[in-house]
């Protein structure tokens, strides 16, 4: 298993991407929020450009925000292996897929707990990585809805019908509890259960298993 960590709910940003990029986590996880997709806004993106400036780890980032065509190029700038944004938006998703593949970038799509696996039908050609998202998008530290394990189970399904090997990642939630429910994904993103503790390397270890 995969493990992405996300810095959401870190009390002290620089000191924790310091942290993990002692860590061997394959990715730090980069949640971005408009305070219109979600209510919730994250620092912007002058602010979080630096990121690099703490951690040499490559970065998957995490678009909830409404207009991922105004964010795409700024962080494609970073050293992005992923850039994902979530389909429920407005926007036309095929041509923001593009965008993010212009830049050599891999591209994602993210679910929200209600949204139909069906919906991603139409995309499955573009894309490297599908994000289930195991809490409704918005906040750290919120508990896994284990409907989820279903779902993943479906996505990989439908990837398995179509003989694709695009990556499952699940966001939201994820210990060394819940993460049994995602056997059937590659990757976990998880926040609290990592920067919250006090040994990060153990909480990441303990994801793999
Ligand atoms: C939720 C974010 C998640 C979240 C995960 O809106 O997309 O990445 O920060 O954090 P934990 O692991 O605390 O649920
Ligand atoms: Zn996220």
């Amino acid at each position: 298993m995969k493990v992405s960590t996300t810095f959401l709910s870190s009390k002290d940003i620089p000191k924790d991407l310091m942290l993990l990029d002692k860590t061997d986590t394959d990715y730090i996880h980069v949640d971005v929020m408009d305070g219109k997709f979600v209510s919730n806004k994250t620092m912007p993106f002058r602010e979080m450009k630096h990121i690099s400036d703490y951690t040499s780890k490559r970065l998957d980032i995490h678009l909830m925000v409404n207009e991922p065509s105004k964010y795409i190029p700024l962080y494609a700038e970073l050293n992005a292996e992923y850039i994902t944004f979530q389909i429920e938006i407005d926007e036309d998703i095929e041509k923001d897929l593009k965008m993010i593949k212009d830049y050599s970038i891999k591209c994602g799509l993210a679910i929200k707990p209600d949204t139909k696996v069906s919906s991603l039908i139409p995309y499955l050609p573009y894309l490297d990585l599908i994000l289930v998202m195991s809490v409704e998008p918005g906040k750290g530290g919120q508990s896994f809805i284990v409907e989820s394990e279903n779902k993943i189970k479906e996505v990989r399904a439908l990837l398995n019908s179509y003989n694709l090997d695009t990556i499952i990642s699940v966001d939201g939630g994820i210990n060394d509890k819940t993460v049994a429910m995602c056997h059937d994904a590659d990757m976990v993103a998880a926040g609290s259960y990592i920067v919250l503790s006090d040994n990060f390397q153990e909480k990441i270890s303990s994801l793999r298993k």
